[in-house]
């Protein structure tokens, strides 16, 4: 009796030795990460990346004002959703905003920025409305056949005003969840001294270049590009004046 479980322990050990060895081995392997780019890809552009002044790019334009102004966490988020609308993606924002390429007059996110009884316009209040501007681009880009397109603008790192660099790129992927009815975590970003004082306790550099310790931002959205980042450290560097 004694000799046969010692065989059959032999048996046991040379049948899972491989599994053993494996699993041991495994441990030392570094962990796999998988990145999973929550945007589709990008469609192909015929006339080139560089960016026309005349067309709206959804990735460059749209998309990140989306994300700010509706695409937050208890709106049109992916987990809220609210009445169905996910405001997150091009993927999303095709299948549930219902987007009628060339006809915003038609198009419920369209109508839904436009409405004029306040209390169903989106964003609804207290939230302000979006900008004349912002709309205008938004009816442009349906327009224009709401296509998910993307232009190489061509960042500039020389240059790095506040009105010409960090300003512009705050109000399109940022004011939307920090602002004075809406400051996420705590933080405005809505005028030029709420800009400053997030740049002077490192919380602004840290959360866009994702340094560990930070929210990475823009929360739900694609990082800034390595160009934009830059801009930003080096208007930081230069004391982040009002510029
Ligand atoms: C969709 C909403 C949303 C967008 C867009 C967004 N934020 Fe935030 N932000 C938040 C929330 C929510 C928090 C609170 C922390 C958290 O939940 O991750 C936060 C926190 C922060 C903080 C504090 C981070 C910290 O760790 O102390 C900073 C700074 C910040 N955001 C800057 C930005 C900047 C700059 C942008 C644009 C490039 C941006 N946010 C875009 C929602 C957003």
């Amino acid at each position: 009796m004694k000799f046969k479980s010692a065989l059959l322990f032999k048996t046991v050990l040379i049948l899972f030795l491989p599994f053993l060895i494996v699993l041991i081995s495994c441990k030392h392997e570094p962990e796999e990460i998988v990145i999973v780019d929550p945007i589709p890809p990008i469609d192909t552009i015929p006339d080139g990346l560089s960016c026309d002044p005349d067309t709206v790019y959804f990735r460059n334009d749209v998309l990140p004002l989306l994300i700010s102004s509706c695409g937050m966490s208890g709106c049109h988020d992916g987990s809220t959703a609210q009445e169905g609308v996910i405001l997150t993606s091009y993927q999303s924002v095709m299948n549930t905003a219902e987007i009628i390429p060339g006809n915003p007059g038609s198009s419920k996110l369209y109508e839904a920025i436009t409405e004029s009884e306040t209390d169903e316009r989106m964003p609804p209040p207290p939230a302000s409305a979006l900008s004349t501007d912002q709309i205008l681009l938004i009816r442009k880009w349906i327009e224009q056949g709401a296509r998910n397109n993307y232009c190489d603008a061509g960042c500039d790192t020389s240059n790095f005003t506040y009105s010409g660099a960090v300003k512009p790129v705050i109000e399109n992927n940022c004011k939307g969840c920090h602002n004075a009815f809406s400051s996420s975590g705590g933080v405005r970003l809505d005028d030029y001294s709420s800009v400053k004082s997030a740049a002077d306790n490192g919380s602004l550099f840290g959360a866009v270049s994702h340094q560990q310790g930070y929210s990475p931002m823009p929360k739900g959205g694609n990082k800034l590009p390595d160009c934009t980042i830059i801009q930003i450290r080096k208007w930081i560097a230069d004391g982040s004046p009002n510029n």
